[in-house]
């Protein structure tokens, strides 16, 4: 593999142990043997790469989303996602679930501080006073005394309010990092411009389909990360059975989701595919093995129809 198909800060070494570790980890994960590799509830936890935000702060390269994920399932999911090594968890106010990903992770029983909690700010709840205590009630409801990341979930209403709420919240450390999502550079270069704090993120629609080039080297100029939200296009245009994928996965005996999300991890850009089942919540986890090579690549961003896959959430 060439280094440019790493991402930043990870070398070959690093890759290749890595790798060798992770199939042998996923392979037992799916046989429930755990306790490996020195990582005490799961033999995966140690194997998944950070990224260095703009402040210092780690954040793992591999998450899982929790959209549509609630109640009893959403526990449960998030739960076992964490048992099998997931340390990121994505949630939002308006998913309306933050109370179930709150009570996965305490079934989980692991620690607070090896996870890396994610919650946004949704559109009602914009402006300074809103924001703050929205950000409270997410808190209770997680059941959480901080976060690590917490975003503008959409550009709407009174953004700068909602960010000054925000800076106020990450400097007093009840927030590790803030970021925003769905945001244009220009609306980016706003908040920049106006306000301390630069955003360490910005979560945006990124898959095969729409993979956003521009937004990825203006976000990397500006040592913002990219976070890829629907990073497999939750299955739409025929994502699973796409063969252009289908043909690239068979030569590393890999499926769609697969090649999908370890083309996320060599472009550097974090992934949070969500699944509510475990063997596809393994499948995720199981990319570090193999590498895509440069024609794999270049075949890949052929299929990119530069538009959203989500014409109703616009
Ligand atoms: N900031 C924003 O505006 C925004 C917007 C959308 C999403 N998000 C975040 O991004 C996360 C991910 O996006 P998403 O949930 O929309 O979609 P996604 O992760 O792209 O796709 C999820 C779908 O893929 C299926 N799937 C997952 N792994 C699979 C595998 N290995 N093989 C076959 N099917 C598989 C899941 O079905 P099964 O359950 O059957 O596995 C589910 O139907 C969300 O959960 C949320 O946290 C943020």
């Amino acid at each position: 593999m060439k280094d440019n198909n790493l991402p930043k800060g990870i070398n070959r070494r690093e890759f290749l142990q890595t790798s060798a570790k992770y199939s042998a980890s996923a392979i037992l994960a799916t046989m429930g043997v755990s306790n490996l590799f020195g990582a005490p509830r799961s033999p995966m936890v140690s194997t998944i790469e950070n990224v260095t935000l703009n402040n210092g702060v780690k954040m793992p390269i591999l998450g899982f989303g929790t959209l549509y994920l609630d109640g009893a399932l959403g526990e449960k999911c998030v739960a076992d996602a964490i048992s099998l090594g997931y340390r990121l968890i994505d949630t939002a106010t308006i998913y309306n679930n933050e109370e179930a990903v709150g009570a996965g992770i305490k079934r989980s029983g692991i620690e607070r501080e090896k996870l890396f909690v994610t919650s946004k700010v949704w559109v009602d709840d914009s402006g300074y006073e809103k924001t703050k205590e929205a950000f409270e009630t997410s808190m209770n409801k997680l059941g959480l005394d901080y976060l690590d990341l917490y975003l503008i979930h959409r550009p709407r209403g009174d953004v700068k309010g909602t960010w000054k709420a925000m800076e106020e919240l990450y400097k007093e450390g009840r927030i590790r990092a803030i970021g925003v999502s769905n945001f244009e550079p220009h609306q980016i270069e706003d908040l920049v411009n106006s306000g301390d704090v630069r955003p360490a993120v910005n979560q945006i629609e990124t898959h095969v389909f729409f993979q956003q080039p521009g937004a990825h080297e203006f976000l990397q100029r500006n040592e913002i990360q990219l976070e890829a939200w629907s990073p497999l296009a939750q299955g739409r245009n025929g994502h699973f059975t796409n063969q252009t994928l289908a043909e690239i996965g068979k030569k590393y005996n890999k499926n769609n989701a697969q090649v999908s999300l370890r083309w996320h991890y060599q472009r550097g850009i974090v992934a949070i595919p969500r699944s509510s089942q475990k063997a596809h919540m393994i499948e995720n986890l199981n990319i570090f093995d193999f590498e895509l090579d440069d024609a794999d690549m270049n075949t890949i961003s052929k299929l990119d129809l530069n538009r959203t896959q989500f014409p109703e959430w616009e």
